[in-house]
């Protein structure tokens, strides 16, 4: 099963992508993830895409497909995945469908989850995140087991550098110019599913298990 997540930016697409991830058994992709490891591995990707998103703006498409389709073509991938961060521009989604379909594949869900803006930034001052395994917590609704430390991996758990107020308006501006066009896109495809995202995060999910079932 191939799944897209959709949603604005601490909508909850990785907490569910991540659910999703373990209950299916298929890998959890997320190009923010990767882009954040190698930002703290100080590689050339890193510090290219470190310098958008500080800023809240998003990283080139160019730069972004060719880290995309290399990670799809893993071996792991075979039997699926759950796309998270991936597509945010309607020509990320094109080059997506396009690779697809050199294969007869196409995505089968793509998962938007609706939390209005108000919601959003309340939550980002809250989040903290793994920066070696990608999980993600917030201190109040999500607490990890032991303050400030991973429950996955045991790492410490961090505020994102793109959480500071400012730069999740930014975001947001972004989302909504850029990425909220693919809502659009999918539906056109008859894949489009929303989820409403303010609920408590495993009643998200259930919600989620329905639709992909
Ligand atoms: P990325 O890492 O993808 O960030 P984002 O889209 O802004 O989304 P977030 O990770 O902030 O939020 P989320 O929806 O995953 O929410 P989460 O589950 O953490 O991208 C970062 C940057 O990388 C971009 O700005 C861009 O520069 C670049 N980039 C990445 N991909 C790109 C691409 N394809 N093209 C170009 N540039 C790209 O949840 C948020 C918080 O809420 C957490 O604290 C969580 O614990 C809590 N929470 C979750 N669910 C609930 C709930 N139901 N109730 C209460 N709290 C909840
Ligand atoms: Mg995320």
């Amino acid at each position: 099963m191939k799944i897209v997540m959709l949603g604005a930016p601490g909508a909850g697409k990785g907490t569910q992508a991540s659910m999703i991830a373990e209950n299916f058994g298929i890998p959890h992709i997320s190009t923010g993830d990767i882009f954040r490891a190698n930002i703290k591995n100080g590689t050339e990707l890193g510090k290219e895409a470190k310098a958008y998103m500080d800023k809240g703006e998003l990283v080139p498409d160019e730069l972004t497909v060719r880290l995309l389709l290399d990670r799809v073509a893993q071996d792991d991938c075979k039997e699926g995945y759950v796309l998270d961060g991936f597509p945010r521009t309607i020509p990320q989604a094109e080059v997506l469908e396009k690779e697809l379909e050199k294969t007869g594949d196409k995505i089968d869900k793509a998962v938007n989850v609706d939390v209005p803006d108000e919601n959003i930034v309340r939550r980002m001052s809250g989040r903290r995140a793994c920066l070696k395994c990608g999980a993600t917590y917030h201190i109040v609704h999500i607490p990890p087991k032991k303050e400030g430390i991973c429950d996955v991996c045991g790492s410490e758990l961090v505020l994102r550098d793109d959480d500071k107020e400012e730069t999740v308006k930014n975001r947001l501006d972004v989302y909504h110019k850029q990425t909220s066009p693919l809502i659009d896109f999918y539906s056109k495809r008859n894949v489009l599913e929303t989820v409403d995202g303010t609920k408590d995060s495993k009643e998200v999910f259930e919600d989620i298990k329905k639709i992909l079932k």
